[in-house]
C-alpha cells in the first residue's frame, strides 16, 4: 500500500525527534524488518512487513511494532502452489494418452467406415429375408459401437474438429431425457429440474450430450439396486476467483450442470483418479474408463471446470459449470450453422488417402 511505508516513516519520525534529542535517552537497540505472510480469515493473504524496534525511553524500555500491510492477494494463488507441480505432471499425462489415443482412434475410425460402408452396401443387395441379413446386421452394429467408442476417443484426444453454437443447455436435457429414461432402470426415482430462466452457453451441443448421457449412465451404475437421480440447471455467480481441487477458477457468470446421486459414492482414493483416461473400478468389458476422462476434456476445451463431491455408501454429485455466453439469441435456436441440400444431381469429387475407405 502505497501509503503504509509512509506512514509508518512518519510514525518513526516522530518518535524519533521526541525522543532522539539526547542519543543517551532514546538507544535504539535492535531493528528487523521480517515478511510474513499473515493468514486473515476472510481467506485472504496479506504480505507484510513487520518492523520491531526496541527502544530504550528515559529509563524505559518500550517495544515498537509496526505493520506495512500490502494489498491482499488472493489466497487462491498461493493454495495452488503447492498443487502446481501435481497439476503439470497430470496435465502432460492426459496429452500424451490423449496423443497417441487420438493417432490410434484416427486410423481405427477409417477402418471401421469401410466395415460400416460395405455393410451397408451388402445390406442393400441382401433381400428382406436373406438368412445372412442379420449376420451382416451384428456386423454393422458392432462396427457401429467400435465406431462410438473412438469418436469418444477423438474428443477426448481433442482430435474433433468441434463445432461451438451459443445454445440452450435445458434443450439439450430435454431433447436426451427420453432416452435418458430408457437408459435407467424402473428402480430409479428420475428428476429433472431445469432453471427456466438460464443463461446460455457457447459450445458444442454434442458435448454436452455427452457430458450428460456419461453422468448419467456412471450414476445409474453406482444405484445397481435403484436410488434417485436428479439432474439440475441453474445460473452461479461466482464474486471471487477461488480454488477447486488445486485450480484456479476464475470469478463469472457461469451456467451449473449438476447431476446427482444416491449411489455407492467413491472413497478419497478412486475421486484422486476418476478423471484419468482408462481409470475404471468396472469389471472388464463394462467400463472403459473413459467416460469421465471426455467429461473432463470437454469441460476444460469450452472453459469451464467440474466440481465433485461422493461420500462412500451415500452418493455423488457432479457439478459442470460452463461460462454463460455473453450472446443471448441462441444459433442453435435460430437454425443458423444448419446445413441444407442445396444441389441435388451434381458429380462428387471425394478425395481420401486411405484406398479400403474411399472404395467403401
Ligand atoms: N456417480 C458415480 N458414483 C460412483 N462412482 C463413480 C461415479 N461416476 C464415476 N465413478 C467412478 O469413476 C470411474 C471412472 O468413470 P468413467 O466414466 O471414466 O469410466 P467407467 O464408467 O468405468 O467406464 P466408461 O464410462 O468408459 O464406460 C468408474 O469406474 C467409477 O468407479
Ligand atoms: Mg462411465
Amino acid at each position: 500500500m502505497a501509503e503504509g511505508p509512509n506512514r509508518t516513516n512518519c510514525n518513526f519520525a516522530w518518535l524519533r525527534s521526541k525522543k532522539v534529542r539526547g542519543p543517551q535517552t532514546v538507544r535504539v537497540i535492535a531493528t528487523m524488518v521480517v515478511t510474513l505472510a499473515l493468514l486473515a480469515l476472510s481467506k485472504y493473504v496479506f504480505h507484510a512487513d513487520l518492523r520491531l524496534d526496541v527502544l530504550f525511553v528515559t529509563s524505559m524500555w518500550v517495544l515498537a511494532f509496526v505493520l506495512n500491510r500490502s494489498k491482499p492477494e488472493k489466497l487462491v494463488a498461493q493454495n495452488a502452489l503447492p498443487q502446481s507441480g501435481k497439476l503439470l505432471e497430470q496435465s502432460q499425462k492426459m496429452e500424451a494418452i490423449g496423443r497417441l489415443a487420438g493417432g490410434v482412434a484416427h486410423d481405427f475410425n477409417n477402418l471401421l467406415a469401410v466395415i460400416i460402408g460395405y455393410s451397408d452396401l451388402l445390406l442393400e443387395s441382401l433381400g428382406s429375408s436373406d438368412l445372412n441379413r442379420p449376420k451382416v446386421v451384428r456386423i454393422k452394429q458392432a462396427a457401429d459401437s467400435a465406431a462410438s467408442l473412438t469418436r469418444q476417443l477423438l474428443t477426448f484426444s481433442r482430435q474433433q474438429v468441434i463445432q461451438p453454437v451459443v445454445l440452450d443447455i435445458n434443450q439439450t436435457v430435454s431433447s436426451t431425457e427420453k432416452m435418458l429414461r430408457r437408459l435407467i432402470k424402473e428402480n430409479i426415482e428420475f428428476t429433472v429440474v431445469l432453471d427456466r430462466n438460464l443463461d446460455r452457453v457457447k459450445t458444442d451441443p454434442g458435448h454436452i450430450e455427452q457430458i450428460v448421457l456419461n453422468l448419467v449412465v456412471n450414476a445409474r451404475d453406482a444405484m445397481p439396486n435403484g436410488g434417485k437421480l436428479r439432474i439440475q440447471t441453474g445460473n452461479v455467480l461466482l464474486e471471487k476467483d477461488s480454488a477447486q481441487a488445486g485450480a484456479v477458477v476464475p470469478s463469472g457468470r457461469f451456467v451449473l450442470l449438476e447431476v446427482t446421486d444416491t449411489g455407492t459414492g467413491m472413497d478419497q482414493q478412486t475421486q484422486t483418479h476418476i478423471f484419468e483416461p482408462f481409470f475404471t473400478t468396472k469389471a472388464v468389458g463394462e467400463g472403459t474408463g473413459l467416460g469421465l476422462a471426455t467429461v473432463y476434456a470437454i469441460v476444460k476445451q469450452s472453459n469451464g471446470h467440474i466440481e465433485v463431491q461422493s461420500t462412500l455408501g451415500q452418493g455423488s454429485s457432479f457439478k459442470v459449470y460452463l461460462p454463460a455466453a455473453v450472446q443471448a439469441a441462441a444459433d442453435h435456436e435460430s437454425g443458423k450453422g444448419t446445413a441444407k441440400a442445396a444441389f441435388s444431381g451434381e458429380t462428387v469429387l471425394v478425395v481420401e488417402d486411405a484406398r479400403p475407405l474411399l472404395y467403401s
